[in-house]
């Protein structure tokens, strides 16, 4: 949420409601100074809590309690050394993890996970209920931009980050001896290999021998023999709704 909309939202209608229903003319004045410093105290607090809101300890320490701890390692990592991912897998390089790639520029949670109202409002209530699994199985994009509706490839191409298409990735990696972006076979997502909380996977390599296994990525076989026991792919809860 901007923070135009938290100021917005700030200005107490019930205060005001207040004011017309008991009329008292001779402390309009005090009121109106009572109602300014309202006003001003929940914009501060809602400014506060928007900056708050926008760290990555505010999203584990809130909503995503019982996995936080892994979920901030992951983006926290040191990209050139091995780390441990959100299953408890070692990862070679933690390079191979987006998170901590991009960690390491400075982005946080939300600059990949860009929050539609609609889904924190859902997520909030299934917390409430405690109408959630931990840990919780892996969302592939077209589930992470579900809530947002855009295409899949724009949780990674987009102006605000990889201002780039597909086409243009094809170029960035032409040197590989088989280009992971040739879109050859298009029944690959950029989720099948790039991965953001454990180590991507070059798929490329169950078939073609020649597919070069960047440094702490996985081979297909060695993704396989992965550990990571809560993906529950047939779970029913957590196939998209058409
Ligand atoms: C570079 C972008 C990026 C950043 C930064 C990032 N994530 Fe993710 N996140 C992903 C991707 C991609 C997935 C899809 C699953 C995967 O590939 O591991 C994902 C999946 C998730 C999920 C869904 C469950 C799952 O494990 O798949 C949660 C929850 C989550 N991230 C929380 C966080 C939190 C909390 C942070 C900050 C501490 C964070 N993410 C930082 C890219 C990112
Ligand atoms: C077959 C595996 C594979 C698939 C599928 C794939 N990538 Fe990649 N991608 C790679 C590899 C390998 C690299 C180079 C190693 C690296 O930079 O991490 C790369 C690099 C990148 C880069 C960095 C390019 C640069 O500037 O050097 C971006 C951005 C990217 N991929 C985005 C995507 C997006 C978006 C998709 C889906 C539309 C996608 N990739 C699909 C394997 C894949
Ligand atoms: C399940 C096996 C399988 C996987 C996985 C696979 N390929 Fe292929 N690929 C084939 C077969 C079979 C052909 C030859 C038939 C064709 O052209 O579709 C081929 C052909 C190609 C070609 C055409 C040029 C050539 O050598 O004939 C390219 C380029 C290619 N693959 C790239 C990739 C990339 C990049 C990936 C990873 C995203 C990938 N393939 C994953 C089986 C596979």
């Amino acid at each position: 949420m901007s923070e135009e909309n938290k100021v917005a939202d700030a200005t107490p209608e019930g205060v005001a409601q207040e004011d017309k229903q008991v009329p008292a003319p001779k402390k309009k004045n005090r009121k109106a100074v009572i109602a300014g410093i309202v006003v001003a105290a929940v914009a501060v607090i809602g400014l506060g809590f928007n900056a708050w809101h926008e760290t990555p300890e505010f999203c584990v320490s809130i909503c995503h309690t019982p996995m936080a701890d892994t979920y901030l390692e992951t983006l926290y990592a040191n990209p050139y050394e091995p780390a441990v991912d959100k299953w408890g897998n070692e990862v070679a390089k933690a390079d191979s993890m987006l998170a901590s790639k991009h960690g390491a520029m400075g982005k946080k949670c939300m600059d990949c996970h860009v929050p539609a109202l609609e889904e924190q409002v859902t997520e909030g209530i299934e917390w409430m209920q405690g109408n959630y699994y931990n840990p919780l199985s892996e969302r592939d994009l077209a589930r992470l931009v579900f809530y947002r509706g855009v295409g899949e490839t724009e949780f990674c191409l987009n102006s605000g980050c990889h201002n780039i298409t597909k086409t243009g990735l094809t170029e960035e990696t032409k040197s590989f001896a088989r280009n992971p972006h040739s879109w050859h076979h298009n029944e690959y997502t950029c989720s099948d290999c790039h991965k953001g909380h454990r180590a991507s996977i070059m798929v490329c390599s169950q078939c073609h021998e020649d597919a070069e296994v960047p440094d702490g990525w996985l081979t297909w076989d060695e993704s396989k023999n992965l550990e990571t026991q809560y993906m529950n792919w047939n779970d029913e809860k957590f196939l998209l709704e058409s």
